[in-house]
């Protein structure tokens, strides 16, 4: 049997990895790394537990710091892992640190390297995400694309002989626990206090987790949602927390309901239930889009201009007003759309692993 290593790090990744080691597990060996880039219960062990993932068989711990000292001490731990398990191929997801760290680590062993939702770039190196996705991608030997616009990347960066387009696995999971998450079962919303929150019939979603977004543009967010027509939840990544506590010494933002970051069940439940979505991730935008509800996106670029049909996404700027303004636009929705495939992204991945690698 193949052994196949898997570097995971960020919540996002957790996900991908659930859904891939199922279609994975009677055909390969896998060990999974976690790098340790997110660490916060609420951001790794609630996912592992929740999407029943065994645990890793290797915690890096290696987190915060700057991006260059984050990315060289998991390059430097995972080099060791590879040394030690010798897999016949390395799979790493997405645009983090810890994916950067595991492809590098991977090629220049002369292991294989298989990246998960490869292709969404703007070839700009402006923007950490941006990076860490041209570099995993130009280092892996199979690209899984999950929409045609990153294929089309993809193309233009001379990769077409190694790329595939299968869909997005982030669709596959949302599928499945779509159907069976309830948000009235569910009890993880607390405030920062650990204390529990309701959560309302009537919501907007919001999500804000960008170094970009960090610090005046939070309060523009902040601003525009104190004025929607309907209470805000907003699961706070922990880099805004302490950013957070502070403004609300100025305005205690009482239309808001400032929650700790939920598992994925519970970000599944409420984005099936919240009326808007206001977000600067690129999975939430996804998930709206997946669940039929309108979103906007304070970024400047969109790394799925797919979501942005029928202004089922709008991309706004770190401005109260244009948030605003751009949720309140009417937007039309065409059921017959799926740029993200038919839910079995995982499958296809696996069977073109086959043909690659061999079982
Ligand atoms: C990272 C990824 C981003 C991905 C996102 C998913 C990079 C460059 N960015 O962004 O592509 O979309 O994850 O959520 O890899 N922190 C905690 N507790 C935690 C995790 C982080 O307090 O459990 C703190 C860190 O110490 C750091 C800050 O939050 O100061 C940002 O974390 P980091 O891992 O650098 O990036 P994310 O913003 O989460």
């Amino acid at each position: 049997m193949k052994k196949i290593l898997t570097v995971v790090g960020a919540r996002p990744q957790f996900v991908k990895a659930a859904m891939m080691s199922r279609v994975l597990k009677d055909d390969y060996e896998e060990i999974l790394v976690h790098t340790g880039q997110h660490y916060d219960k609420n951001m790794s062990d609630v996912f592992f537990e929740e999407l029943r993932m065994a645990p890793p068989a290797y915690n890096l711990n290696i987190s915060g710091g700057s991006h260059g000292a984050m990315t060289g001490r998991m390059l430097i731990a995972i080099e060791e892992v590879l040394l030690s398990e010798k897999p016949d191929a390395v799979i790493v997801y997405g645009d983090t640190n810890s994916t950067t760290a595991g492809a590098l680590a991977a090629v220049k062993l002369g292991i294989p390297v298989v990246h998960i939702e490869a292709g969404n770039n703007r070839g700009s190196l402006n923007n950490p995400e941006d990076v860490n996705r041209i570099v995993s991608d130009h280092t892996s030997s199979l690209l899984f694309a999950c929409v045609e616009s990153a294929m089309k990347n993809l193309r233009d960066e001379n990769l077409a002989d190694r790329s595939f387009f299968v869909g997005d696995s982030m669709l596959d999971a949302f599928l499945y626990y779509a159907k069976i998450v309830d948000i009235k079962t569910r009890t993880d919303f607390t405030d920062f206090g650990g204390n529990r929150v309701e959560i309302p019939d009537d919501f907007y979603y919001l999500t804000c987790h960008r170094q970009e977004n960090a610090n005046e543009h939070l309060l523009q967010i902040l601003s525009a949602a104190q004025e929607l027509d309907a209470p805000v939840v907003y699961a706070v990544h922990p880099r805004n927390r302490q950013r957070i506590t502070e403004l609300q010494k100025e305005d205690p933002f009482d239309n808001i309901s400032f929650i700790n970051p939920v598992g994925y069940l519970s970000s599944v439940a409420l984005m099936k239930n919240a009326k808007k979505v206001i977000t600067d991730s690129g999975g939430l935008q996804r998930e709206a889009f997946f669940a039929g509800k309108p979103c906007v996106t304070v970024f400047n670029y969109a790394w799925w201009p797919e979501t942005l049909h029928g202004g089922m996404n709008r991309l706004v700027k770190p401005d109260k007003n244009d948030i605003l303004d751009k949720l309140s636009q009417p937007v039309e929705m065409d059921p017959t759309y799926k740029p993200f495939g038919d839910g079995h992204a995982c499958e296809k991945m696996k069977e073109i692993m086959e043909q690659y690698f061999g079982k």
